[in-house]
């Protein structure tokens, strides 16, 4: 940071600001799925936009030197990019631990085989549903559950560490035990157990994906039993379903404390949602520098701590536990990116939220409005 430059937050109150420890760098929106939970912008970047390879190699080096140890490559889907094994080298090179987020659709046995000697130390596949039927109309994309499947042997045929990614919804919820047992019998050591969150592609799949009050319930009995049953085997992580709880989730572990998002076109983001704040204006690595943008940009600094925070926040003993919640979500539910999340139960907009999910999980429509890119993409 430069020294006698003091970072302020929305309302000029200084902050402090802290190492992030992962990054997430979505390469490519380009994806063979379309799944409806998808949480990129609707307004998808192009190939043509992509930053290159070269570019991420520097991108990489300042997040090193920040203090990043490690990068989630994800997407849309990384395998779309021809060059991807030359990425992961790069982010190798720079020394950062490398996870690839994938479908696992359209990787071959040797192309994996070409990322394990790039450099990928971790693999982290989503799985759409237990069932070929249920993970073909989830992902858009017939004949995506074999591909999986043979992608997963492969994954523990070359000794990659697997988590499995699992995005929960009304059309799934009820089969999280089935799931759970098939990431077991993938060898998978951790399930990431994620209900949608209604951010870019979902808002447009609210009344299909919104689980019931009583599907939230269920699933939050079924992952602490199943987190019992599997101690010392596989690790359950869980994001539940936060329009039915009585206080947000810590999203992004309060903003801009511990992570950065870098998209397809090398705009730098604090969380994957952040371009939903219509107002908020975003930096990009080709301008600036990574250490720059982390310390000095408005956009990493207008949330940070607690100063900037109204009542209720300002005044709540869990400030610093849930950090008022998302900011996108806010965004999107009240409005305002500053207000007290929404789904909080001392949030005044909280009744009504509820009220519209509850609304929402009652539909009986199951039709999906999947994630496509525009035409030219
Ligand atoms: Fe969190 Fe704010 Fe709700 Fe308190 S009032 S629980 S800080 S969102
Ligand atoms: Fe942006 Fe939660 S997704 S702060």
């Amino acid at each position: 940071m430069k020294d006698h430059i003091q970072p302020r937050d929305i309302d000029g109150n200084p902050v402090t600001i802290g190492l992030p420890m992962a990054m997430l760098a979505e390469i490519t929106h380009r994806c063979p799925l379309a799944c409806p939970y998808c949480s990129n912008p609707v307004d998808l970047t192009r190939a043509a936009q992509e930053l290159p390879a070269e570019d991420w190699a520097r991108v990489f080096r300042e997040a090193a030197d920040l203090g990043v140890l490690q990068v989630h490559i994800s997407g849309g889907e990384p395998g779309a990019r021809r060059d991807l094994a030359q990425i992961v080298g790069f982010a190798r090179e720079a020394g950062l631990y490398v996870n690839l987020i994938t479908s696992g659709i359209g990787t071959t046995r040797d192309r994996l085989d070409e990322l394990d000697r790039a450099g990928v130390d971790h693999v982290q596949l989503s799985l759409q549903g237990i069932r070929p039927d249920m993970a073909d109309r989830i992902s858009g994309h017939k004949g995506s559950w074999d591909k999986k499947m043979d992608f997963a042997a492969w994954v523990t045929e070359i000794g990659f560490p697997l988590t499995v990614n699992a995005v929960v919804h009304r059309q799934n919820m009820d089969r999280l035990p089935d799931m759970i047992g098939l990431a077991e019998r993938l060898g998978a050591r951790r399930i990431e157990v994620a209900t949608v969150q209604f951010h870019g592609w979902a808002t447009l799949n609210r009344t299909a994906l919104m689980p019931t009050r009583e599907q939230a319930a269920a699933a939050r009995r079924i992952v602490n039993d199943a987190r019992i049953r599997l101690r010392g085997r596989m690790v359950i992580d869980y994001v539940p379903a936060d329009h039915h709880a009585v206080y947000p989730k810590a999203c992004m572990g309060g903003w801009g404390s511990t992570g950065l998002n870098v998209a397809p076109d090398g705009t730098v983001l604090p969380c994957h949602a952040a371009a939903s704040i219509p107002w908020m204006r975003f930096e990009n690595v080709a301008q600036r520098s990574l250490s720059d943008i982390w310390h000095l940009s408005d956009s990493f600094n207008a949330f940070r701590g607690t100063g900037w925070m109204a009542e209720p926040c300002r005044s709540c003993d869990r400030k610093t536990v849930d950090f008022g919640g998302c900011r996108c979500q806010a965004m999107a539910l009240a409005g305002d990116a500053r207000a007290t999340d929404p789904v909080c139960s001392k949030s005044p907009l909280h009744a009504q939220v509820v009220a519209r999910a509850e609304q929402d999980a009652a539909s009986d429509t199951a039709d999906l409005i999947y994630r496509r890119m525009k035409k030219g993409g």
